[in-house]
């Protein structure tokens, strides 16, 4: 079945071309370069660029896919959770598209289209077939953890009381003037830094063993605090980079072990833009060794917003309530 998939929730326009799971085109332009000189997305900014792209960007994923409007079986459009002008932009586009075309048109949620992202070029395995699972999303907007039981059923047992992981990258980038998006620019300041014993940031909500939910905005405080006192030069903040992005890897670890020991779950599957974090990455996966879970990771493509997740999720959504119709 070929899907087209259309992703508006917040900087990025993108539409997806996916047939049977493949991805045969995945187009995205991102106003992100527009955002940097305020350190976070300007919404009314974000949706008049998905206004002027959107059909731009359509053509080319069809183009690049091989395909015309015609080949097109089924339109996947995000619903949510995004920004609200945002949102109205993909909504609108896959309407006209879905009445003009006569095609059928299914809405997917954004974050576990994100969740879903793990499994896009996994040929071995179906994710219909894994369920129940955990789930996770470490995103610029979401820090959660969620029960998954089926493809309609995605239900939350742990989120962030405050900032989301990304969100807390983003701020800290900003406090030391370092440009945005802050995920990437702190990574890469942080590298190949051993550890520094002299700056350690707090780890919030570890005293109660049963606390899955996260906090993350008293350790953007405490590099406020020390960014404030501390000697202002390049290689300090290099330093803060990489012991800010340790204890936020090292949060997201603890956590993500009690989730595991809580819930029993023998498979986890991690999406979002933090997932491109090496670190991160690498913490996960020795996580999954010790505790005999398998894990599924998006490529790093896809941790970013992009519409194959959603054409992904939404071809497998379809074809689930085709069958129990
Ligand atoms: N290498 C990286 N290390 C850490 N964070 C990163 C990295 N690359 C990207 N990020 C962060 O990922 C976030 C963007 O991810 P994503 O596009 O999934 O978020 P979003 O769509 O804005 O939020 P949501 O999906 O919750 O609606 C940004 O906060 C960015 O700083
Ligand atoms: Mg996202």
């Amino acid at each position: 079945m070929i899907t087209l998939g259309i992703e508006t929730s917040c900087d990025e326009t993108a539409v997806a071309v996916v047939d049977k799971g493949q991805v045969l085109s995945d187009e995205v332009s991102s106003s992100v370069h527009l955002h940097a000189a305020y350190g976070g997305v300007v919404p009314e900014i974000a949706s008049r660029f998905h206004t002027e792209y959107i059909f731009s960007v359509f053509k080319k994923a069809l183009r690049d896919a091989k395909t015309g409007i015609k080949d097109i079986e089924l339109i996947a459009v995000t619903c949510g959770p995004g920004l609200p002008g945002s949102l109205l932009v993909g909504k609108a586009f896959a309407n006209a598209l879905s009445f003009a075309e006569g095609l059928p048109l299914v809405e997917v949620d954004h974050v576990n289209a994100h969740i879903a992202s793990c499994f896009i070029s996994d040929q071995e395995e179906d994710m219909t077939d894994l369920f129940p699972f955990l789930g996770m999303v470490i995103s610029g907007g979401h820090t959660n953890i969620y029960s998954c039981r089926s493809l309609n059923d995605f239900s939350v047992i742990a989120r962030t009381k405050d900032d989301a992981a990304g969100e807390a990258f983003d701020k800290v980038a900003k406090i030391l003037d370092l440009g945005y998006p802050g995920g990437p620019i702190i990574e890469k300041r942080a590298k190949g830094l051993t550890k520094h014993p002299e700056i350690r940031f707090p780890r919030a909500l570890l005293n109660k063993k049963t606390d899955v939910d996260f906090s993350f905005s008293g350790i953007k405080t405490a590099v406020l605090y020390y960014w404030k006192d501390c000697r202002k030069t390049e290689e300090e903040k290099d330093k803060i980079c990489s012991s800010f992005q340790e204890a936020i890897v090292d949060v997201i670890d603890k956590k993500v072990l009690r989730a595991l020991e809580l819930t029993g779950a023998e498979r986890l599957a991690v999406g979002g833009g933090v997932v491109n974090n090496e670190l991160l990455r690498q913490r996960l996966v020795l996580r999954c060794q010790r505790s005999g879970v398998k894990l599924y990771l998006p490529e790093k493509k896809y941790c970013t917003d992009n519409a194959a997740m959603v054409a992904f999720l939404g071809e497998k959504k379809f074809k689930a309530e085709r069958v129990r119709a």
